[in-house]
C-alpha cells in the first residue's frame, strides 16, 4: 500500500481535495480535460477556493491533461461530473467518456474507485463493460473496480474529504477491504464498508434526495404559513425545541447536487415500473420557489405602491449557497430574468463568483460593490459571509436603499432583527427564508 500511486480523474469540487490529500500520503497523478484548470493548479491557484495555494503548492501531486501517465496508477479515482440534459434525465457523457479513457491506460492488477454521484447499478452496468471494453482486461481478475461516494459540502471548512466518514464498497470481498485501507489512510473519520457497490450507490443518492424531500417541506410549510401571516421562522425556533424535530429551513435549491440527484433516483425508479411519487413533488416545490420568490416581490410593490417598469432592483448574491464561487443551476438566476422581463433595472453583486463565467453562462455583468447605485428594492438572496457581516453594523444594507419607502428582501430571513431598528420595510420572506 505505502508503494502504491494514486490517480485521479476530474480535478472539481470533489477530486482536487481529494488528490490533495491522498497526496499527503501517496504519489497522485491529478488529471483534468480541462487544460485552463490544470494551469492554474500548476500556478498553485483553485478557482473553486476549496484548496489554500500552499496546499496545492506543497502537495504530492502531478498535474496533468496527459491520461497516459494513470497507467502509472494503483488506484484510479473518478470524480468527473454528473449532471442532467435538459429534459432533467442523466447526462453520463462525462462519467462514459472517462470510464473509456480509463479503460485505455489502466495497467494490470489497478482498482477503480468511481465517486460521482450516480443512480444504483451505473458503476457495474454502464462503466465497467467499458473499463473491460478499452482494456482488454476482464474485471475480477485482471483489474478491480469499486464505489465510494463522496460526502464533501463544497465551503465548509468544518466537514472535509477527512473528518467525514467514508462509505466504500468493492466488487467483492478482498476488493472492499483493498479499498477500505486506502481511504483509511487519509480518512480520519474512518470507513464504513456497504455489502455491494449498488448499495453504496444507493446510499449516496438516497442521503441528497432525502435533503431534497426535507426542504420542499419546508417550502410548502412556509408558503402556507406565509398565507395565513404567520411567522415561519417564529414557528421553526418554536418547533426546533423538541428534540427530534429536523432543522431544516426553506429556500432556493440549486447546485450540483441536492437538485440533481433525486433525478438520478427517478430515472431508475421508473425501469423497475415504480414511480417516485414523493421525490418527484420534492423536485416540483422546490423548482418553483424562484417562481414564488418572484410573485412575492411583486406583491410587495404592489401594496407599497411602487412602479415596476424602471424600479431599481439590487441583487447580493448569485452563487447557488454561501462563501463558495459554484453558480451551476443557481435559481436566483431565474428571478434576476424575470425582474428583467418586467422592466427593472436589476444589478447584481457577488464577490465569490467569477465574473467571467457569470457573463459567459448568464450574460449577467456583476457589478463592484462601491458601483451598485440605491435601489428601491434590495434583495439578499445568497448570504456569503461578507454581507452577513454587516448585521453588526447599525443600519445594514441601508447604503444600498434609495430612500425609506425601499424594501429590503432578506430570503434568508437573517436581518429582521436588525433591520428592525431603522425606518425601512423589511420583508424577511416568511417564505423563502
Ligand atoms: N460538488 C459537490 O458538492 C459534490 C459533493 C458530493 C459529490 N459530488 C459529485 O462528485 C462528482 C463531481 O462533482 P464536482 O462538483 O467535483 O464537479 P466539477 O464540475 O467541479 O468538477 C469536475 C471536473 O471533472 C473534469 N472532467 C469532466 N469530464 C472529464 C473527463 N472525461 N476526464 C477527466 N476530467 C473530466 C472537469 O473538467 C472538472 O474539472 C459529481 O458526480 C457530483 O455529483 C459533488
Amino acid at each position: 500500500m505505502n508503494q502504491s500511486k494514486v490517480g485521479v480523474v476530474g480535478l472539481g469540487y470533489v477530486g482536487l481535495p481529494v488528490a490533495v490529500a491522498f497526496g499527503k500520503h501517496f504519489p497522485v497523478i491529478g488529471f483534468d480535460i480541462n487544460e485552463e484548470r490544470i494551469t492554474t493548479l500548476k500556478q498553485g491557484y483553485d478557482t473553486t477556493k476549496e484548496v489554500e495555494p500552499f496546499e496545492l503548492l506543497t502537495s504530492n501531486v502531478f498535474f496533468t491533461t496527459a491520461p497516459s501517465l494513470l497507467s502509472e496508477c494503483d488506484y484510479i479515482i473518478v470524480a468527473v461530473p454528473t449532471p442532467l440534459d435538459a429534459y432533467n434525465l442523466p447526462y453520463l457523457e462525462p462519467i462514459l467518456k472517462a470510464s473509456k479513457m480509463v479503460g485505455q491506460h489502466i495497467k494490470p492488477g489497478a482498482t477503480v474507485i468511481f465517486e460521482s454521484t450516480v443512480y444504483p447499478g451505473l458503476t457495474e452496468e454502464e462503466c465497467l463493460p467499458l473499463l473491460e471494453r478499452f482494456s482488454h482486461m476482464k474485471a475480477g481478475t485482471d483489474f478491480f473496480i469499486g464505489y465510494s461516494p463522496e460526502r464533501i459540502n463544497p465551503g465548509d471548512k468544518q466537514n472535509n474529504f477527512t473528518s467525514i466518514m467514508k462509505v466504500v464498497a468493492g466488487m467483492d470481498e478482498l476488493t472492499t477491504e483493498k479499498i477500505a485501507q486506502l481511504y483509511r489512510t487519509v480518512v480520519k473519520a474512518g470507513v464504513h464498508k456497504a455489502p455491494s457497490i449498488k448499495v453504496a450507490e444507493a446510499a449516496k443518492v438516497i442521503e441528497n434526495t432525502q435533503r431534497d424531500i426535507n426542504i420542499a417541506f419546508m417550502n410548502e410549510v412556509a408558503m402556507l404559513l406565509d398565507a395565513m401571516d404567520i411567522d415561519t421562522k417564529a414557528v421553526l425556533d418554536a418547533a426546533s425545541t423538541k428534540w427530534n424535530f429536523l432543522p431544516f429551513t426553506p429556500g432556493l435549491v440549486g447546485g450540483h447536487c441536492i437538485g440533481v440527484d433525486p433525478y438520478y433516483l427517478a430515472y431508475k425508479a421508473k425501469e423497475y415500473q415504480v414511480t417516485p411519487k414523493m421525490i418527484l413533488s420534492g423536485r416540483d416545490i422546490n423548482n418553483n420557489m424562484a417562481n414564488y420568490m418572484i410573485h412575492k416581490i411583486l406583491q410587495e410593490m404592489k401594496n407599497q405602491n411602487m412602479t415596476v417598469k424602471g424600479a431599481v432592483v439590487t441583487i447580493l448574491g448569485i452563487t447557488f449557497k454561501p462563501n463558495v464561487p459554484d453558480i451551476r443551476n443557481t435559481q436566483i438566476v431565474k428571478v434576476i430574468h424575470e425582474l428583467k422581463v418586467r422592466g427593472m433595472n436589476v444589478q447584481v453583486h457577488d464577490s465569490y463568483a467569477d465574473k467571467a463565467q457569470v457573463l459567459e453562462q448568464f450574460g449577467i455583468e456583476l457589478m463592484p460593490y462601491n458601483e451598485l447605485m440605491p435601489a428601491n428594492i434590495v434583495v439578499l438572496a445568497t448570504p456569503h459571509q461578507q454581507y452577513i457581516r454587516q448585521y453588526d453594523e447599525k443600519f445594514p444594507f441601508t447604503h444600498l436603499l434609495k430612500g425609506n419607502k425601499s424594501i429590503m428582501f432578506d430570503v434568508k430571513h437573517m436581518s429582521l432583527k436588525a433591520m428592525k431598528h431603522n425606518n425601512y420595510k423589511v420583508v424577511a420572506n416568511q417564505a423563502v427564508l
